[in-house]
């Protein structure tokens, strides 16, 4: 007979006798797992946790806002909030291989995690937001258990000098059973609901250089679509839906004159885990009223296309 109700106050007492009365520290990124992660060890450990949130700028509109508002207002929990972003976009400047920006934002993310935790006297423990599908594919990868996680799935990864030991409340779970469990602990929808986020953030969705400015561009069409999403009652249906900024200035007509403007493209798909994903099917109808929307709204882009590529072969990210 086993309920989330009893999960969570098992998860609560293992903490308590994992933690006792050592300082914990929670890497925040306001993607599910890491939120799950830190209501949970709050309502553990009160504020013997302090979380840190990294915002390197390349979040979706008005989400750094709602990571902050949620943990700090709502919840009460000790939070860092560190705007990084000069230092993640003067870094990133001139950088085009994705390759190359994840390992940028990477390294950024370490450096300044590292510096905002010496900055409150370092902690004992640090929470990572592993799950059971982590634990497989870092055993079957190495040949025995780990501790480090997908460096490429979450800005989490934490080099092993660090030495902290490692809290890990969802190492017994699935996604679906994270999310249980954040209602279960009255997390709001909007947090245990949320689409998968790539850690990099915008920086995979805008081919070649990243700027500030097309970072602003860029979130100006992802707030239009995500909102039609969200009025047309789609987004539980989806698993993951955004904008991408193409490196490609077309030709249009606005008015009697002629514009030549950035083109973007627009994803959907479903998906379970998002090792193979397939297009969301919208209505033509939809489409055509985003499309209408963004270029009429959005100044600096005059084309819009959706991608229609399942994974495989196709990526989910276009980068
Ligand atoms: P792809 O593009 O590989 O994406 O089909 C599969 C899933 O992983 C996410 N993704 C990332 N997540 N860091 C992350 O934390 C990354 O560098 C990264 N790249 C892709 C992607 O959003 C999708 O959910």
């Amino acid at each position: 007979d086993w309920t989330m109700g009893a999960f969570r106050a098992e998860a609560i007492q293992r903490i308590r006798d994992q933690v006792g009365s050592g300082r914990v520290i929670c890497g925040l990124s306001g993607g599910v797992d890491s939120s799950v992660v830190a209501v949970l060890l709050h309502e553990a450990i009160g504020d013997q946790l302090t979380c840190i949130y990294v915002d390197h700028g390349l979040m979706r509109a008005g989400e750094s806002d709602q990571v902050v508002t949620t943990f700090r207002d709502r919840f009460n929990i000790r939070l860092v909030h560190r705007d990084a972003s000069d230092l993640f976009l003067g870094q990133l400047a001139g950088v085009t291989d994705p390759e190359v920006k994840r390992k940028t934002i990477g390294r950024l993310f370490i450096e300044v995690f590292e510096e905002e935790q010496r900055k409150i006297g370092g902690a004992d423990f640090l929470a990572q937001g592993t799950l059971y599908p982590d634990v497989i594919e870092s055993v079957s990868a190495t040949g025995g258990p780990s501790v480090t996680i997908k460096s490429h799935h979450n800005v989490g990864g934490l080099p092993k000098e660090m030495r902290m030991r490692l809290v890990e409340p969802l190492r017994d779970l699935f996604k679906d059973e994270v999310r249980a469990l954040g209602r279960e602990l009255g997390m709001p929808e909007a947090i245990v609901g949320r689409h998968p986020f790539p850690g990099p953030g915008l920086a995979i969705r805008i081919p070649g250089d990243v700027t500030r400015e097309k970072a602003d561009l860029l979130r100006l069409v992802d707030t239009i679509y995500l909102d039609e999403i969200r009025k047309a009652g789609l987004y539980d249906k989806i698993w993951q839906a955004f904008a991408v900024l193409l490196p490609v200035r077309t030709v249009g007509v606005m008015g009697d004159g002629r514009t030549y403007d950035q083109a973007c493209a627009l994803r959907a798909v479903t998906s379970t885990d998002g090792m193979t994903a397939d297009v969301y099917p919208f209505e033509m109808s939809f489409l055509t009223r985003v499309a209408n929307r963004i270029v009429n709204e959005v100044r600096g882009i005059n084309r819009v296309t959706y991608d229609i590529t399942s994974k495989p072969p196709g990526t989910i990210e276009w980068e």
